[in-house]
C-alpha cells in the first residue's frame, strides 16, 4: 500500500511539472492522453486498485480520484492559457493581465513652482494670497502709484494699450497691467487696514523679446499696510523670506533705489548661489543677484486709497518669478519657458 501512495504523489508532481513547461496544444493533446487518458498510468493504477482488501482500495481510491479531479482541473486551465495565448498572439485577443501602459503625467510648470513656493512662505508670514485682472486701466496702473502721464518711469514700461474707448467720465484707458503692483491700490480701496497680501500674477510689456525681455513674464507684489508699520517690518519680513526661500546661508543685501510709488525705495539682492560673492559670469561680476524691489508705501499711494498716512503706513515689494529658476538651475534663455517644448519642461 505505501507503494501505491508513493507511485500516486509521484505521478502528480511528474503530471504538474511536465505540464508547466508546455507550451503547444499538440504538446497538451500528448499530457492528457499520458496522464488521463483511457491507457493512461492513473487508469492503471485504479484499475489494479481492484485486487486490494477492501479498506485500502477505499483510501486509495479516493486519493487517485482527488489526483484525477486535480489533473482535469490544471489540464482545462491550462488549455484555456494556451488558446488564450494563440488569440492573443493572432491579434484576436486581449490580453487584459498585461500591465496597463503607465498615463504620462503632467507636474506644475516651473514659474508655477516658484510662485506658490513663494505664496506658502508668505501665507506662513500672515499674507494673504490674491489675484488681479490683467486688463487694467491707466488709473490703477500708473496714476495712483505716483506715476503721472509725464513720469519718466512711464518709459521703462513700456506698455500695451487696449484700442478701446476710455472709461468714462473719468476718461481712464485700458491697457496690459505692466506690472502687479495696482493691486496695492485695488485691495487698499476695498479693504481697510491691516492689510497683508501677496499677488502672483502674469504682466505684460511692449518690448524685443530676447534671452532674457519676454512681452510676457510673472511677477509676485506683496503689500503689509498697518499702523506703525516701520522700515524695520519691511526688512525683517524681506529677510526672512529669503532666509526660507534661498537658504539660511545666502547673505542678504539691501540697497537704496527708486521706484515712484514707494518711499524711501529698496532693492535686495542675494550673494550670487555660484561664486558666493566673489564674482562670476552669472551674477556680473559684482557677486550679489538681485531679486525685488521694495519701499515704504508712498503718502500719495496711501491717500489716493483712502487710506489716512497720518494715521496708517506700509511696505510693499515687488519679485520678477522668471529670474529666479533662471538663477537657481543656470537657464541662460527667458524663452524656454513659454516655448512650450517638453525637453525643457519635463526637467523640472
Ligand atoms: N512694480 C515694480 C516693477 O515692476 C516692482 C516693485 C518695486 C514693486 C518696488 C513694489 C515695490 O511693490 O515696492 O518693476
Amino acid at each position: 500500500m505505501p507503494d501505491i501512495k508513493q507511485q500516486i504523489s509521484e505521478l502528480r508532481a511528474s503530471a504538474l511539472k511536465e505540464l508547466d513547461g508546455l507550451s503547444q496544444a499538440k504538446e497538451l493533446e500528448e499530457w492528457r492522453i499520458g496522464y488521463l487518458g483511457k491507457k493512461s498510468r492513473l487508469t492503471e493504477l485504479l484499475r489494479s486498485l481492484a485486487s486490494l482488501p477492501i479498506e485500502e482500495r477505499r483510501e486509495l481510491g479516493q486519493a487517485s480520484n482527488v489526483l484525477k479531479t486535480e489533473l482535469e482541473a490544471v489540464f482545462k486551465n491550462k488549455e484555456h492559457q494556451l488558446r488564450c495565448g494563440e488569440l492573443v498572439a493572432a491579434g484576436e485577443m486581449m490580453d487584459v493581465t498585461l500591465p496597463g501602459r503607465p498615463f504620462p503625467a503632467g507636474h506644475l510648470h516651473p514659474v508655477s513652482q516658484v510662485l506658490s513656493e513663494i505664496s506658502d512662505i508668505f501665507a506662513g508670514m500672515g499674507f494673504q494670497v490674491v489675484e488681479g485682472p490683467e486688463v487694467e486701466w491707466d488709473s490703477y496702473n500708473f496714476d495712483a502709484l505716483n506715476i503721472p502721464p509725464e513720469h519718466p518711469s512711464r518709459d521703462n514700461m513700456a506698455t500695451f494699450w487696449l484700442d478701446s474707448p476710455p472709461k468714462e467720465p473719468e476718461g481712464w484707458r485700458m491697457l496690459l497691467r505692466t506690472h502687479t503692483s495696482p493691486m496695492q491700490v485695488r485691495t487698499m480701496e476695498q479693504v481697510a487696514p491691516p492689510v497683508r497680501i501677496v499677488v502672483p500674477g502674469r504682466v505684460f510689456r511692449y518690448e524685443a523679446t530676447d534671452a532674457t525681455h519676454l512681452a510676457m513674464f510673472t511677477q509676485i507684489e506683496g503689500l503689509a499696510v498697518d499702523r506703525g508699520i516701520s522700515m524695520a517690518d519691511l526688512k525683517g519680513t524681506l529677510f526672512e523670506f529669503a532666509r526660507r526661500f534661498f537658504g539660511a546661508d545666502r547673505a542678504v543685501r539691501f540697497r537704496t533705489d527708486f521706484f515712484p510709488f514707494v518711499e524711501p525705495g529698496a532693492e535686495m539682492a542675494i550673494e550670487c548661489a555660484v561664486c558666493r560673492g566673489g564674482g562670476c559670469r552669472l551674477c556680473g561680476g559684482s557677486g550679489w543677484i538681485e531679486i525685488l524691489g521694495a519701499g515704504m508705501v508712498h503718502p500719495r499711494v496711501l491717500e489716493r486709497a483712502g487710506i489716512d498716512s497720518t494715521v496708517y503706513s506700509g511696505f510693499a515689494f515687488g519679485i520678477g518669478i522668471e529670474r529666479i529658476p533662471m538663477l537657481h538651475y543656470g537657464i541662460d534663455d527667458i524663452r524656454l519657458f513659454y516655448s512650450g517644448d517638453l525637453r525643457f519642461l519635463k526637467q523640472f
